[in-house]
Parts: structure tokens; sequence; C-alpha cells
């Protein structure tokens, strides 16, 4: 007589086709009813392939058979993302970099309002993490409002090698933005579940390779899309960027809370544009005022990583790259601070 026991014993023996990992270990049953010699189940696969499906109901079918069963029915269903993640994702598309196997350390840069210099930031880190002899990738989830591209100077686009995107490679950086998928610059008019479908193949779809940090630069504030690119990673690292004034820092705070009700780690403050320092005389002037690092950090109990004044990159000798502070620079220098500071917590 067939029973749930031997149901489960026949799952042992078949494998999901794309995951190669036994039926069981998947938790492919997502509904079994008997009756008599009457076997009735449902299966979720990891992909809808209907050659694989075929293949699976006929291996089965038999199976059970054997076992005891007189007549088998059987539907087909689809595994989750999170559930195809929690397994380790498909072996065939290499590590996924949200796979629970992969390395990389996600660090999220993120700011309760716009314009007080993430994308800055998040480049300049990344070079200086780099700098320290880090494999390190960037990715501009700032869909609507990339920027990074220009800030980098990066004119090429991505390649695609069998049928993954490799991301393009400036100074050393694996760079992905959505400024490489827009043509002319045109603004991006997607709506929700197409952007959240983006930044999927942001992590699914690019051969990141395997970096020990990916910087991603987010959007503004605590809206959808910030709110949607923490969710998908769990174990983010996150840093906010704020101004030295005092209300700044109120704001940015409201970034800090959303990264702590998510259970990131928020691993520092960064105050960008701390003060103007003359270059004829070096007295600082405290422009936007002061103290709302230090507020901000003690609000959301981390470390202030570093205060960086008002000042433009200098021009490097046939590099054009607007946003990046070379090294010689002596904003690059409190940079390369920062970044050991953040290497140590990671
Ligand atoms: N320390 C600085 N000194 C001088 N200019 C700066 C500094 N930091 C940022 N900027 C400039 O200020 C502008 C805003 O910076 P940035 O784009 O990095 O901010 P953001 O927070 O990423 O903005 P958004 O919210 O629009 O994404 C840019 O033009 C940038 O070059
Ligand atoms: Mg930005």
């Amino acid at each position: 007589m067939i029973d749930r026991e031997k149901v489960i014993e026949v799952l042992k023996t078949i494998q999901d086709p794309f995951l190669h990992k036994s039926l069981l270990e998947t938790r492919a049953l997502r509904d079994l009813n008997i009756k008599g010699d009457f076997v009735s189940l449902k299966l979720a696969l990891s992909k809808k392939d209907s050659v694989k499906q075929m293949q699976i109901q006929v291996e089965l079918s038999t199976k059970l058979k054997n076992s005891g069963a007189g007549s088998v029915g059987m539907r087909f269903d689809t595994l989750t993302d999170e559930e195809i993640r929690a397994l380790g994702g498909f072996p065939e598309e290499g590590r996924s970099l949200l796979s629970p196997q992969s390395k990389t350390v996600f660090i999220a840069v993120a700011s309760g309002k716009g314009g007080v210099g993430k994308s800055t930031v998040s480049v300049n880190l990344a070079l200086a993490l780099a700098r320290l002899g880090m494999k390190v990738g960037l990715l501009d989830a700032d869909i609507y409002g990339f920027s990074v591209p220009d800030m980098m100077g990066i004119e090429n686009r991505p390649k695609v090698v069998h049928d993954r995107i490799v991301p393009v490679e400036r100074f050393g950086i694996k760079v992905i933005s959505m400024g490489f998928f827009v043509e002319n610059n045109s603004p991006v008019i997607w709506r929700g579940p197409m952007l959240g479908k983006m930044l999927n193949n942001f992590f699914t779809d690019v051969d990141w390779g395997e970096p020990d940090c990916l910087l991603l630069d987010l959007p503004p504030g605590t809206g959808d899309i910030a709110m949607d690119v923490h969710s998908k990673l769990p174990h983010s690292k996150e840093i906010i960027v704020t101004t030295p004034h005092p209300t700044a820092a109120f704001v940015a705070a409201r970034a800090g809370a959303m990264a702590v009700k998510l259970e990131h780690d928020v691993i520092g403050v960064i105050e960008n544009m701390s003060y103007f320092e003359s270059r004829l005389t070096g007295e600082r002037e405290y422009v936007f005022g002061k103290g709302g690092g230090k507020k901000l950090s003690s609000l959301l109990k981390t470390e202030l990583l570093g205060q960086l004044p008002l000042r433009q990159p200098l021009a490097r000798e046939g590099e054009f790259a607007p946003g990046v502070y070379f090294e010689g620079d002596p904003v690059a220098r409190i940079y390369d601070e920062i970044a050991k500071k953040v290497s140590k917590k990671l």
C-alpha cells in the first residue's frame, strides 16, 4: 500500500533538474493526497520547463507505481526566488552574490535626502577600498537618478557574454548602472514591479565575479526603491551620509531608522561638505553649520567615519572623471582613512 513515507522515499531519489538537489531537499512537495492507491501531488520545480517537467512526471510516476500506487495525478508549480536563493541558487549561474555561500559584503550608502553626496562618497570610497587591495564592485542602485557613470567618466557599455552582463571596469572597480541601459540620457519611466525586476537582474544576471565588497549607491531617502534594495539584501552593512547641518542629521536619522528596522548593520556615518578650507590661508569656514555628523552618529549609536571638505576634485591629466578624487588629492587621503576604518568592520 502506498503511503506518505513511501512518496517521500521516492522524492529523495529524484532531482530538481536545475538545482541538482533532490525534490525532498528542495521541499518541492506542495500538496499530497492519497486515496486508496490513487496518489495526487503538486510539485514545485525551480524553473518552468515543459521537457524536464515531462521527464520528471514519467520518472516519478514509474517509481510511485513501483511503490504501490495504482494511478498518479501530478500538478506543477515553481519555487519562489527566495526559496531558490535559500537553496544556494542555480549552480550553472555561478555563485550568485545573493546566495548564502557568497563571501561578498554589501555596503549600502544611504541618506535621508538628496544631494548630500551619496554618489560621490560611493564612488570615492570604492576607489579607496580598492587602493587597500580589495576587490570592489559598485552598483548604482539609483535607477531614476543614476549618476555614477558620469562621475567616473565611463563611456563604454557592459558586454554580454554567455547571456550574462559583464560590468564595466573603471579604475579597477566593476561598475553597473541603469545609465548603461538607457539611450541618450532619456528618463527612466518604469514603475514599481519593473524596477524591482531590474534590480534583481543587477544581482542575478550580472557577472560580478567574487568581489570582497559591493557598494550600493542608493537613491535618496526612504522611498520605495531604497526600501526595495534594502529588503533584497538581508545582511547589508550600511553607511549614512549627511551634511553638517544639525537638522540634516534628523532627516538622515530616518534613513538610519529604516536600516535598523531591516536589521542592517549601520557601520558608520560620513559627514560631507563639512567645511570649506581656503587654499590661501588654510582657514576653515563651516559653510553648512557644524555638528550634524556627530549628532547623527550618536543618535544611531555608531561611529563618525570621517568629515569631508567642500572641494572640487583635482583634475588628472588625460582622465575625465569629474567626481573622482585621485590619489594625491588631499580629499583622497581622507577617503583612505575612512576606507581603513570601513575595512576593519567588514
Ligand atoms: N565634498 C564635496 N565638495 C564639492 N562638491 C561636492 C561634494 N560632495 C558632493 N558634491 C557635489 O554635489 C552634488 C551632489 O552630490 P552627489 O550627486 O554625490 O549627491 P547624492 O546624494 O548622490 O545626490 P542624489 O540624491 O541626487 O543621488 C554633485 O554635483 C557633487 O559633485
Ligand atoms: Mg546620487
